[in-house]
């Protein structure tokens, strides 16, 4: 009798806990809607900075399906716990933003908090965006507002429940979110704080470089740490590079700029659009200022002053006469044969990241799907070998590793080939 009474009374009290944190939930995800208001005319001068701005935080890379209307959403987002669409930005009234105020603009990008007061996945990173300054929230909202209106309804996403339950999101900000604007560093000049503003705020770049934590927010001890993304690596860009040489101001700005270099490759996958959409959009101030901020990153880097010998040894790899050295000529010497002059369409492989990171992904990846057109060096592409076994792509791996490196082998390959292979080639 006791014991049905103790029960009981947990019982209540669970039910009492519950409705608390339904009712707490709610009152701390509410967020009053903003009226819709007519949008006046802008100057051009102003939307002029706003389409750079836009470039500069690649706005229509997410929200433009391939060959799409821009900004009219709907691309498929992946993540750990589902897909999201990113939704229609261009100003119709029905499906878009069109009659959205600037303070509603301003607190979707800044908080994560869409017109009608609902709660917006971080996939749209407001955790960045919360920096940007009030001038550059104007020029961008009179851009996006200028833009033509296309009718474009969102599609669903596809999350399971409870994820799916946008009050949610409130819980996740409490935790890990912290709103407020960019400020500048007082220990270093106006070039690398710009430079730290249109990386951390506009350009998010951590988005993708830093690792996150289970619950898929950036973890604020490790910036720019290096994490697994869109089923690429991107790499660590601070000292911890794996990149064999270390990087120079030269090889950077190549690199960020179009998207092509010397000694460290392509930008590929996830990174060309971050590119082409973007850092090649920037005028060359702000460019350089990424480039500053970038390199400051990698501080106390340890292969610096030490490219010449690293150039050499790639220049005389031999994959060697055994099937394995055999079916890496057969399948990449035809374009990437080492002793001749470095040449930035034909990439020196022993010097790209792709193999001296801890995990093949990204080789994996460029083996099977190749590098675009669009995506790599203007003029060339490399094909993609989707064609060969997992075993023959493992296979390859392992030889390059061994004969392009002096790190230890890759494990599980063969598994981890299936892995990419089943995860498709992605969109970018
Ligand atoms: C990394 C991808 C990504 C980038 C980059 C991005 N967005 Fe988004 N954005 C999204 C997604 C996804 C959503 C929808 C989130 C949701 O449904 O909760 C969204 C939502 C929005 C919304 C709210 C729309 C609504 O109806 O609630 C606005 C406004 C917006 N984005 C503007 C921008 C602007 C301006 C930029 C560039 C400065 C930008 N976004 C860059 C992914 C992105
Ligand atoms: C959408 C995800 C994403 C975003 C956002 C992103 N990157 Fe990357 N980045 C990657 C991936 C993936 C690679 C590896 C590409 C490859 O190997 O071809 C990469 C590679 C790089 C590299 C070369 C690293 C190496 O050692 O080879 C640099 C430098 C870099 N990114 C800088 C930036 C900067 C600066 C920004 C912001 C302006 C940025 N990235 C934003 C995904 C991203
Ligand atoms: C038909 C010529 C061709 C063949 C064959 C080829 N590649 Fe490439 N590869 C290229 C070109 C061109 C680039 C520069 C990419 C670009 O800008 O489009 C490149 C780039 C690369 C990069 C640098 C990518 C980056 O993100 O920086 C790697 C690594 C690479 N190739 C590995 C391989 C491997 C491994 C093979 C064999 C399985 C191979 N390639 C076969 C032409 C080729």
């Amino acid at each position: 009798m006791l014991g049905f009474v103790m029960a009981k009374r947990i019982f209540l009290a669970f039910g009492v806990l519950l409705l608390v944190g339904i009712v707490g939930i709610a009152a701390l995800a509410y967020r009053p809607a903003i009226a819709t208001v007519p949008v006046p005319a802008f100057a051009p001068a102003l939307v002029a900075e706003g389409e750079i701005l836009a470039a500069g935080g690649y706005c229509a890379t997410c929200h433009t399906v391939r060959g799409g209307a821009p900004f009219a959403g709907g691309r498929a987002m992946k993540t750990g716990f589902g897909t999201l669409y990113s939704t229609n930005i261009t100003p119709d009234p029905e499906t878009g933003i069109g009659g959205w105020s600037q303070a509603a603009f301003a607190r979707a990008l800044r908080e994560g908090i869409s017109r009608d007061g609902s709660q917006l996945f971080p996939a749209l990173p407001f955790d960045h965006f919360t920096k940007l300054s009030d001038d550059d929230v104007a020029a961008l909202y009179a851009y996006m507002m200028s833009r033509p209106a296309v009718k474009a309804p969102a599609k669903p996403n596809d999350l399971p429940f409870p994820l799916n339950i946008r009050a949610l999101q409130a819980g996740w900000k409490l935790l890990f979110f912290k709103a407020g604007r960019f400020t500048a560093d007082p220990a270093h000049n106006a070039q690398w704080n710009r430079g730290a503003y249109l990386t951390d705020a506009l350009g998010h770049c951590g988005a993708c470089h830093t690792p996150r934590n289970a619950l898929g927010a950036e973890q604020p001890g490790k910036p720019y740490a290096g994490a697994s993304i869109d089923g690429w690596i991107a790499p660590a860009l601070t000292a911890a590079n794996q990149a064999p040489i270390a990087w120079t101001t030269p090889e950077l700005t190549a690199y960020l700029t179009t998207g092509v270099s010397l000694y460290h490759g392509t930008a590929a996958g996830p990174m060309s659009a971050v590119v082409h959409d973007g850092l090649a959009k920037l005028p060359p101030a702000d460019q350089q200022a990424v480039t500053l901020y970038i390199e400051s990153l990698g501080q106390g880097d340890s292969r610096a002053g030490a490219a010449a010998p690293v150039l050499a040894k790639a220049l005389a790899v031999q994959p060697g006469k055994d099937a394995d050295g055999r079916l890496f000529t057969a399948a990449c010497g035809s374009c990437h044969h080492a002793g001749a002059a470095p040449n930035p369409l034909r990439p020196l492989i022993a010097l790209n990241s792709a193999v001296t990171l801890d995990e093949p992904t990204n080789l994996i990846r460029l083996i099977l799907y190749g590098i675009g057109a669009k995506q790599g060096a203007p003029g060339v592409v490399m094909p993609g070998l989707g064609g060969l076994s997992d075993a023959d792509v493992a296979r390859l791996a392992a030889v390059i590793r061994r004969t392009h490196s002096a790190l230890p082998p890759w494990n599980d390959l063969a598994k981890k080939v299936a892995a990419v292979r089943a995860d498709g080639p992605g969109e970018s």
